[in-house]
């Protein structure tokens, strides 16, 4: 599958902006506590109490490690926002006109929709404040998908194209850095511990669905629209812009 990438647009606060009252959450409890709250970091309360038989988890993430894992997630949380909203608005229009794209249109908000739901979660479970420009990106999703899909199959999908371009590359970068984490651990005679696998899970996961999403937008003649170039070139900037912004604010 070729490679593409990232979103753009953002927001989507199911967290009041005021919510990061507090550092990061990413803590590792050992193996031996509740795994399901084990998080990305650690407490050296909490390693002492690990019987594992394997390695243990990370014991901590540097500075710069919290800092990537914060970014990244209030940007994939602002983009998955953006991307539901897009079908949203893109949706009408382009189903009125093509009856037979209402399944996979809905299709793809659909797994939009999951993608935001975890992210949301992951912001509330880390205490990750979500992107103060909310407001822009939610106006700013809205109208590329309004006006991609009055003008037309084309233009739509090739607003997809472009946007899962960008995306699935914001997303890959994501897994070679925890891939490099992971490496930096087993030579420590550590591992990353199970939050830290899970999200590299997820992130692979719906970066092969954004992906999935460009192929069909291809299928869909997304290549034909017009005009192609100055969309694509257009909308590629705006979420490489957009998730510049979002990593910073
Ligand atoms: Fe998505
Ligand atoms: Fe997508």
């Amino acid at each position: 599958m070729a490679l593409r990438s990232a979103y753009s647009a953002l927001g989507g606060p199911s967290l009041p902006l005021k919510a990061r009252t507090t550092p990061l959450a990413f803590q590792l409890q050992s193996r031996s506590r509740n795994v399901s709250s084990r998080a990305l970091s650690s407490t050296p309360k909490a390693s002492q109490a690990h019987t594992a038989p394997t390695d243990p988890p990370l014991q901590s993430l540097t500075k710069e490690q919290k800092q990537f894992l914060e970014s990244a997630l209030r940007v994939n949380h602002a983009g998955e926002l953006a991307a539901t909203l897009i079908y949203t608005s893109q949706t009408p229009p382009i189903v009125k006109a093509h009856p037979h794209l209402r399944p996979l249109m809905k299709h793809m908000y659909d797994q939009e929709a999951g993608h935001f739901k975890t992210f949301n979660h992951l912001l509330a479970k880390h205490r990750i404040r979500p992107t103060a420009m909310y407001p822009v990106w939610h106006a700013a999703a809205s109208f590329l998908g309004w006006s991609t899909g009055v003008m037309g199959r084309e233009a739509a999908m090739a607003c997809t194209e472009a946007v899962e371009t960008e995306i699935g590359e914001h997303y890959n970068n994501q897994v070679r850095e925890l891939l490099k984490w992971d490496e930096e651990a087993k030579a420590r005679g550590e591992t990353l511990g199970e939050d830290l696998e899970a999200l590299m899970t997820d992130i692979r996961r719906i970066r092969d669905e954004e992906l999935e999403h460009l192929d069909h937008a291809v299928e869909e003649d997304a290549k034909m629209a017009k005009p192609y170039e100055v969309l694509n070139g257009v909308i590629r900037a705006g979420c490489r812009g957009a998730i510049w912004v979002s990593e910073r604010v």
